[in-house]
């Protein structure tokens, strides 16, 4: 039987999941049914987690346990601190996160992955740690004490704590927040295949996360929203949007922070980034960043928009993040602080009706070659 074989799997369904749902063509993003601007208006980071994990929000029995679990996996390992201090210094951190999340899964083993207790374990212990794992290698790097991690904290607060050492102002931790509401699970994409395909090896929960990290890391997926401030930096003024924008058509390069496989609309996601942006600024100035975005946003809307082509979720994440204070090689480390809680809840629904993955290749090379003696090679 013939195979039509669809380059990047577009469109192909990989898996059934109630997790979260996308309508590229109306914009809308929903996480077990409720729509994002709901969950990103009333709800935090932590009843969002407990709603992908367990499939409903918590009541406030449930979240505060679920916070205080949360708090509890926060913890600082030994031996896994040790790792972070023996890593390069000038290596990115989303390979930090990699090593560390390997060495949390050596420190704590839990292979008996179908037990719905070990699951429940190693995904508050991921969703606790990931913060914890980013502020622990950007204080080693930078040869300063790591404070220790906060049980009073939400996610969001804890984070900016450990980062600065200081509490977060209320409007920074509300902000950050809300961007992990946003980021927090978004259906097949590479991470989350990469998540699912792992988990169907009945490897360990750390085993899923950290290869869902090495995912996440390129720049046409998480890292996206790092290069968009490179991006932006290099045009230097308002005034040299278009050009650039023109040049980069013509190159056929593509322009970082927009279009989506699956959107031909604006990201919902980047609506509500862009309000968060320009709420910030009430607080913090204006981010001149921010004018070249809208700029940028404008040209590409009117020269690629017929294509579907429009600002993402990494288009104005990055420019919240810059007026959080969060140096930039930590953007990508920050949707993954947040993701972590969608990539456990895939790796359990994986597991409920596990089959592994093992898609089919069209082969494009020759057949019945013979081997020659080595040194009649060329
Ligand atoms: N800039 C310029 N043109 C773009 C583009 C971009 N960011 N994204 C897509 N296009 C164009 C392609 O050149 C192509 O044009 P063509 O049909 O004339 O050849 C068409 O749109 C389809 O692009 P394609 O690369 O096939 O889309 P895809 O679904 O494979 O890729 C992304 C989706 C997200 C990888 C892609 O849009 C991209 O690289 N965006 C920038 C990185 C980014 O922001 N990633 C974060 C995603 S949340």
């Amino acid at each position: 039987m013939p195979v039509e074989y669809v380059p990047g799997l577009a469109g192909v369904p990989a898996a059934e999941s109630a997790i979260s749902f996308v309508d590229g063509e109306k914009g809308r993003l929903e996480y077990r049914g409720f729509p994002i601007a709901e969950l990103a208006a009333h709800c935090t980071f932590e009843e969002v987690a407990h709603l992908l994990l367990f499939g409903e929000l918590p009541g406030e029995a449930e979240l505060e346990g679920f916070r205080g679990a949360l708090a509890a996996g926060r913890a600082l390992d030994p031996a896994v601190t040790a790792v972070a201090a023996s890593l390069p210094r000038g290596g990115h951190p989303m390979s930090a996160l990699m090593a560390l999340t390997a060495a949390l899964g050596m420190a704590h083993p839990a292979r008996d992955v179908r037990n719905p207790e070990v699951q429940r374990e190693t995904a508050v212990r991921l969703i606790a740690q990931m913060p914890v794992l980013t502020a622990l290698f950007h204080h080693v790097r930078g040869g300063t004490e790591v404070p220790p991690p906060r049980d009073d904290l939400s996610q969001a607060e804890n984070f900016l704590y450990m980062l600065s050492g200081k509490t977060p102002a209320p409007v920074a931790a509300r902000v950050l927040d809300t961007a992990l509401v946003l980021h927090a699970d978004h259906t097949m994409n590479a991470s989350t295949f990469t998540a699912r395909v792992v988990g169907s090896t009945l490897s360990d929960g750390y085993s899923v996360v950290a290869a869902a990290l090495g995912s996440l890391y390129g720049p046409l997926h998480g890292g996206a929203n790092e290069a968009v401030l490179h991006m932006l930096d290099a045009m230097g003024d308002v005034d040299a949007v278009r050009s650039r924008v023109e040049s980069m058509i013509e190159r056929k390069e593509k322009i970082m922070g927009v279009g989506h496989r699956v959107y031909k609309v604006k990201d919902p996601r980047a609506y509500i980034l862009q309000a968060l942006a320009e709420e910030l600024f009430g607080e913090v100035g204006r981010s001149p960043t921010y004018d070249l975005a809208r700029t940028l946003e404008a040209v590409v809307t009117e020269r690629l928009g017929a294509k579907g082509i429009y600002p993402n979720v990494d288009f104005y994440s990055g420019i919240v993040y810059d007026q959080l204070g969060i140096p930039r090689d930590l953007f990508t480390p920050v949707f993954a602080i947040s993701r972590v809680a969608g990539w456990c809840a895939h790796w359990i629904e994986q597991l409920v009706d596990n089959r592994i993955f093992r898609p089919r290749q069209v082969y494009t090379g020759v057949h019945d070659r013979s081997v020659a003696p080595i040194e009649t090679r060329s």
